[in-house]
């Protein structure tokens, strides 16, 4: 026997699970994947896939109810691959661009509770919302936390079990919690630009002269 298994299958348009709006060519959507919306409501709090997304199994996808929640929506690019027992909340708007990958049990959260004054019983609050965007090639680790409203460049790396509070620069590599900068990626970032050997240079000429 030859081949792989665990992965999910192809999905055909004719048979997009329920509350996903639209798909693109060549997804693979497990069977087991979720999807919390308020499909009355349509127009609203769409979600969409574009070409080639996987979105392995337990993998749960959340624009809830769409009457209350009005910047709700989930936009995902191309080829981008959500790993196993995610939870992808765009209740408050998420964008994730093409080519992401976002490792198993990462949770993505663009809404929150609001919790100040009365009553005491945060049930009885609303909800706080803030648009996640997600940047072309980023990675984020295996059950990263994202808070709302934060903000990733682009190919940035979230180390595994972050939780990310503030939002990331582009090529930046963060990790802890909260997650803080702890290097770039070789070749990105603020030391290796084209200007970069200039402004040294000019550093050295600027400490030389006093
Ligand atoms: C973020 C990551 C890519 C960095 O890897 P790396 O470049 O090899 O980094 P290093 O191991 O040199 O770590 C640099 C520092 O950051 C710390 N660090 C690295 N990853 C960390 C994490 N996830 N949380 C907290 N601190 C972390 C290290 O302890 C080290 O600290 P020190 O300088 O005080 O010793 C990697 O640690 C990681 O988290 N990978 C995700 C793995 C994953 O989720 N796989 C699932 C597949 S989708």
């Amino acid at each position: 026997m030859s081949g792989f298994i665990g992965l999910p299958k192809d999905i055909h348009k004719g048979s997009l699970p329920p509350g996903i709006d639209r798909v693109g060519e060549g997804c693979k959507l497990a069977a087991s994947i979720s999807v919390y919306t308020d499909l009355s409501h349509k127009g609203r709090g769409t979600i969409e896939l574009g070409d080639h997304v996987i979105l392995m199994d337990n993998v749960r996808l959340v624009t809830g109810d769409t009457r209350v929640n009005k910047e709700a929506f989930i936009r995902i690019g191309h080829g981008v691959i959500v790993n196993v027992g995610c939870y992808l909340s765009g209740e408050g708007g998420l964008v994730i661009d093409d080519h992401v990958l976002i490792g198993p049990g990462a949770k993505l959260l663009s809404a929150g509770h609001e919790y100040s004054g009365l009553p005491e019983e945060i049930s009885r609050h609303g909800l706080t919302y803030g648009q996640i965007a997600v940047g072309r090639g980023a990675w984020i680790g295996a059950g990263a936390i994202i808070l709302e409203g934060v903000t990733i460049g682009k190919g940035a790396i979230i180390g595994a079990g972050s939780v990310v509070t503030k939002d990331v620069a582009s090529f930046s590599i963060v990790a802890g919690n909260p997650a803080r900068h702890i290097k770039w990626r070789n070749g990105f970032g603020k030391n290796s630009s084209f200007y970069a050997p200039i402004l040294r240079l000019l550093k050295v000429i600027k400490r030389l002269l006093g």
